[in-house]
């Protein structure tokens, strides 16, 4: 198993400035005394450069990550942000979210994503899961992955993290069980083995809160979590770090 865990706040698109600003420092003063962590915040895109200069001097196991990451270098693409401009601000790359792939975009270009983010020295998060609950492991999961992943080698691969998002549990107050990911989840690393001969770090998501927190973080097969709605309440977004530190009273 990853010995290396994350938890990840996707603030999607909440707050204002200020708000941001301060709820970013309170989390990562509250990194600091979780060191076994790696705690990862997303904010909106214009509140990047003013959240990476307000909170210059925290710790090392707190990283910044971008909501999105276009599939392009450059040009004519209203509205996009590449992962060029992107450097030297964020750390990590969601890639693939499943409201992005919904809302904005073809699952196709998610593979040019993952490169792009790649070139650019941007660690991707790669989401991927089911649409519906099912008693067995749906096979569009490996099918989703075998599309986004397709030509990318063994060393770039290397580099990603991945994110198991049901889609039915993401905002809803329905959390997949530890068991349902823990199947799921250990089909989808039996595959990575066989095909890529890797042991992947994958996250997982989908109302995640610091009441489930402790059974999620007993789960052996994940190596930590992105958390939406929680992620913006300071108290029960370090709770959830706290239990994947192995710190939670
Ligand atoms: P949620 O969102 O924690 O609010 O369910 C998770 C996500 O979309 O990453």
């Amino acid at each position: 198993m990853h010995q290396k865990r994350w938890v990840v706040g996707n603030w999607k698109m909440n707050l204002g400035l200020a708000e941001a600003e301060v709820l970013a420092g309170a989390i990562a003063q509250a990194s600091e005394a979780l060191p076994a962590v790696e705690v990862v915040i997303a904010p909106s895109t214009p509140f990047l450069i003013p959240i990476k200069e307000k909170l210059k001097f925290t710790s090392k196991n707190f990283g910044l990550a971008t909501q999105f990451v276009s599939a392009w270098p450059k040009g004519a693409y209203t509205g996009d942000v590449s992962a060029v401009q992107l450097k030297g601000i964020v750390t990590y790359a969601i890639i693939g979210h499943s409201e992005r792939r919904k809302l904005h975009h073809a699952a196709e270009i998610v593979h040019d994503q993952v490169r792009q983010a790649l070139e650019n020295g941007l660690t991707p998060i790669i989401c991927f899961g089911e649409p519906t609950r099912s008693a067995s492991f749906s096979p569009s999961i490996l099918t989703d992955l075998k599309r986004d992943l397709a030509d990318l080698r063994k060393e770039e691969l290397e580099k990603c993290i991945f994110a198991y998002e049901p889609l039915w549990a993401i905002g809803t107050g329905d959390a997949a069980t530890p068991a349902y990911i823990t199947k799921v989840v250990s089909r989808v690393r039996e595959w990575f083995t066989v095909t890529y001969d890797l042991t992947m770090p994958i996250l997982y998501g989908g109302s995640v809160t610091a009441d489930n927190a402790q059974e999620l973080a007993d789960v052996k097969e994940i190596a930590g979590v992105l958390v939406g709605g929680a992620s913006l309440n300071i108290t029960s977004f370090t709770d959830i770090c706290r239990a994947f530190a192995g710190q939670l009273e």
